[in-house]
Parts: structure tokens; sequence; C-alpha cells
């Protein structure tokens, strides 16, 4: 009798091929400029709840990027991997690689204090501290050891921060005494002044009006000159204006967020590539 084909006896004229390399098995997307941060599979845990599942991806240099994803979807999260401010939060676990110039930022030799005075971080709400203008911008300076000219540092931070011109008559007022879009300005300052690579940016202008709103998206384009930005933001308008490139996230049925789409925002904006990318950013969830 004529064994017919697939029998269930394994073929041993076929294999399985060549092995993936590790080019592909990145995500279909990665920017075409050198990447700063390169995510490989990142996942995180707060105690047995898993936040963040397989996350890869390359975060380019000196480019904005905004993540952007429904609340609870994990973006603060991802943020705060990239310069191990989750280290801080008890019972929590990360796995995966998180390269930042081609260094693993979770290696055991890496001086977590180091990496976020390199890669700063602006948040929410404007949280100056009850101290004058030119005290919120020299601290970090100070704190780090700063032997430089500090008024000049000052100066030059509060300059870069768009907020010098606002302020320079009294640098001694308090500032917690400035409007709460010049109050993030003193924050972004702040963060400067420490002469960061990066700047993590979560939702900086979520308690801001419009019009302050708007100073601050200009800065965003001034900044990315010289830094590389990423930004989370819940207003769609706002990544569409600020950002070279987006990233979608969204929680899976287990409530770990997962990157689902990642593009020039352009594209992800005009013509994603996912249907649930599309139903987000035109409003139908989230
Ligand atoms: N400190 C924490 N301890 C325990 N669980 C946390 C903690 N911070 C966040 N989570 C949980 O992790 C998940 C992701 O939270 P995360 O704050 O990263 O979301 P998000 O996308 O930034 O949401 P939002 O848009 O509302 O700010 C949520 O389920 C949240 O409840
Ligand atoms: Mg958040």
């Amino acid at each position: 009798m004529v064994e017919p084909p697939n029998s269930g006896k394994p073929r041993d004229d076929i294999e399985a091929g060549p092995q993936p390399t590790a080019d592909e098995q990145r995500p279909p997307f990665s920017p075409p400029e050198p990447a700063l941060f390169s995510l490989t599979d990142l996942s995180f845990w707060y105690g047995e709840k898993q936040a963040l599942a397989d996350i890869t991806i390359d975060l380019p240099l000196n480019k904005v990027t905004a993540l952007i994803g429904p609340s609870g979807c994990g973006k603060s999260t991802l943020l705060r991997c990239l310069n191990r401010m989750n280290d801080l939060i008890p019972r929590t676990r990360v796995a995966g690689r998180v390269e930042y110039r081609g260094q693993e930022i979770y290696a055991s030799d890496i001086d977590p204090v180091e990496v976020r005075r390199r890669i700063g971080m602006v948040f929410q709400k404007p949280n100056p501290f009850p101290k004058s203008i030119y005290e919120n911008v020299a601290f970090g300076a100070r704190v780090n050891g700063y032997r430089g000219n500090m008024d000049e540092l000052v100066e030059r931070s509060l300059r870069q921060a768009a907020l010098l011109k606002e302020v320079s008559d009294d640098l001694k007022k308090s500032g917690l005494a400035l409007s709460g879009g010049q109050q993030q300005r003193l924050c972004i300052a702040r963060a400067l002044a420490v002469q960061p690579d990066v700047i993590l940016m979560d939702e900086p202008c979520s308690a801001l009006d419009p019009i302050a709103t708007l100073k601050i998206e200009d800065l965003i384009r001034e900044l990315v000159e010289e830094f590389t930005i990423i930004i989370v933001t819940h207003n769609m308008q706002q990544a569409a204006r600020v950002s070279d490139y987006t990233a979608f996230v969204l929680a899976d049925e287990r409530g770990a967020g997962r990157l689902i789409e990642y593009g020039p925002t352009q594209e992800v904006f005009t013509n994603p590539k996912e249907e649930r990318t599309e139903g987000y950013i035109t409003g139908r969830f989230g």
C-alpha cells in the first residue's frame, strides 16, 4: 500500500529554515534615525499584576515620540521604565531589555541615580519646590555637585525652557507664585539644569489651559533640536502636533499593556494599520 502524503510520519526532507535574526525579531516598524532607546520584550509587574507585556520598540534620538492609549494601558509605567523610576515602587519586577545608547540600564553595575540624571522627567502636575525660582532650577545641579557658574546655568535653563523673559526681574520670587503654565516651564527648566539627554514628559499639559498648552508644545519643538523627548498624552491633537512618531499601547484581556502600532505620527493618525488604533484615535473607545 502506498502511503498517502501527510501520513503523520515525520518528514526529514524539510527543515525549519534559518532562525530569525535579531533584526527580524524587531517590530515591523523601526525609525530610520539612530535609536536612543531600544526595548526588547519589556514586561513589568506591580506585585502579581502584569502592567506591560513584551514591548519591543526603538525610540529615536532627537525626535519627539508620543505614547498614546486609553487610561490604565501602562503609558506612565512604560515611561518610568525608561529611567528606572519604577525601581522606587516596592514589589515591582521588570523583565526584558531596556538599552539606552546600547547599554542595558537594568544591568547590575548601572547606577540608577545616574540613569535618572541623564534621563529627566516632567510630571502631569507642575510640582515646583516651595523655594525661589532660582533655587528650583539650581536644586538638581547642586545635588549633583555642579561646579560651574550657577547663575549662568540657571539663566540658560530658564531661557531654554522659554521662561526667562517672564521671570528675569525676580528670580527670588517663590516658584509657587507662578501661574500653572509658568510652573510647568519652571519644572522643565529644573529638568534641563542637570543637563540630561532625554526628557520624559507624562501628560505635561493636562493641568494647563489652551494657551499655556500651546506654549509648552512650541517649547517641545524647540527642545527636540537638542534633546530627545518621549511624551505621554491623552490629547490626540497634541500628539499629532508635537510628535514625530507615535506608539499606541492597549491593555490585553489580562490588563497588560501591549504595543499595538508604532510609526510616523502622520501615518498613525491618517492611515493606521490597525483597526484598534483607528478606533482609539477617532474616539470610538478609550
Ligand atoms: N504604583 C502602582 N501600584 C500598583 N499598580 C499600579 C501602580 N501604578 C500603576 N498601576 C497599575 O498599572 C496599570 C497601568 O497603569 P499606568 O499608570 O501605567 O497607566 P496609564 O496608561 O499611564 O494610565 P493613565 O492614562 O490613566 O495615566 C494600571 O492597571 C494601574 O492600576
Ligand atoms: Mg499615566
